[in-house]
């Protein structure tokens, strides 16, 4: 039962804890079209998950308590551990979904940044929804699982999905690209976050009363992602929240500058941010790019990763935790 990568025998016991691994993302291309009725806006957001990993492990918890979250990792205090966090929150709409009570303990080793414009938090409740699907034995089909991502957040299906994607829509619906090579990213994580939802009120502000053409993904951003050509991919990134996300941020631009005077090939905001992007040739460049950013003393924590990176995984389920 269960898409989850390893086989359990019929009618083996059911497992004690489950712990699934999901990446953090960057937003290559992230294109923005004029705010929808429903307060949305139509995208077409070229995600690529990357190598950085928060490790959701869920048990089951005492009846009738609900989720319990608990967190550890350096940005821990910063989580919420209460019914909004999305892991809870993925818990609680498999449980539903399946008529069961959603008591499950879940702890979340949190290695991504925990700032914004990385889809951490997404992340986590990509991860317990694939965990508790695995733990109660539920095997709900794939589609039912990025559906009931879809509902979490727009950026949750990409979570489980992971590797690359162009999300359209409010970016929860997906189409895997194909990815060609290795792109390295220095990720600089800001002082404090700033709010999504914010950031498109921003962004509607400053386009007010000009023409918002209908996003599309850039042909020549999507030929550089297929051939693996990171000086292409740099000319080709862009994200029309990053005007918005400055405008908000203004300190922001300094830390971008700082990435492209230390030899990055490009630099742009990630997402609505604050979190900021820098690609880099190669994973030594990286190196000496995200050391110039830590230096430059306009960025809270720098982070290495590389792109693609494989979705939600399963990677522990056992009998005895
Ligand atoms: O889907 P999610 O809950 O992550 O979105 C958070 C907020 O970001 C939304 O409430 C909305 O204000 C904004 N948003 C948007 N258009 C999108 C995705 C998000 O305006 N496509």
């Amino acid at each position: 039962t269960g898409d989850t990568g390893r086989t359990r025998s019929a009618g083996s016991a059911r497992p004690d804890a489950v712990r699934a691994r999901v990446p953090a993302k960057v937003n290559a291309q992230l294109a923005v079209g004029g705010a929808r009725p429903d307060g949305f806006h139509d995208l077409a957001n070229v995600f690529l998950a990357v190598g950085l990993y928060d490790e959701v492990t869920v048990a089951p918890g005492a009846p009738g308590g609900g989720p319990v979250l608990t967190c550890t990792g350096p940005d821990a205090a910063q989580v919420p551990l209460d019914a909004t966090n999305l892991a809870a929150r993925a818990a609680v709409a498999l449980a539903d979904r399946h008529g069961i009570a959603p008591d499950v303990r879940i702890h979340i080793a949190k290695d991504i940044p925990v700032a914004g414009g990385m889809a951490g938090g997404s992340a986590d409740g990509a991860a317990a929804l694939l965990a508790c699907d695995t733990l109660w034995g539920l095997g709900t089909p794939r589609d039912e699982l990025l559906a009931l991502c879809a509902d979490l957040g727009s950026d949750v299906p990409f979570s489980l999905l992971g590797g690359a994607a162009l999300g359209t829509g409010r970016g929860e619906q997906l189409t895997p690209l194909s990815v060609g090579g290795t792109f390295h990213w220095v990720f600089a994580v800001a002082e404090e976050g700033l709010s999504t939802p914010r950031v498109f009120q921003e962004f509607d502000r400053l386009t007010a009363g000009s023409d918002v053409p209908p996003p599309a993904a850039d042909p020549a951003l999507l030929a550089a992602l297929r051939t693996g050509d990171a000086p292409a991919l740099a000319k080709a990134l862009a994200n029309d929240l990053q005007r918005a996300a400055l405008s908000l941020r203004p300190a922001l631009r300094a830390t971008l500058t700082a990435g492209t005077d230390a030899g990055a090939l490009a630099a742009l905001v990630s997402g609505s941010g604050p979190t900021t992007a820098f690609l880099a040739a190669d994973a030594e460049a990286a190196h000496r790019v995200a050391g110039a950013l830590a230096a430059s003393g306009t960025c809270r924590t720098t982070r290495v990763a590389a792109s693609p990176a494989r979705g939600a995984t399963v990677v522990a389920d056992t009998a005895d935790p």
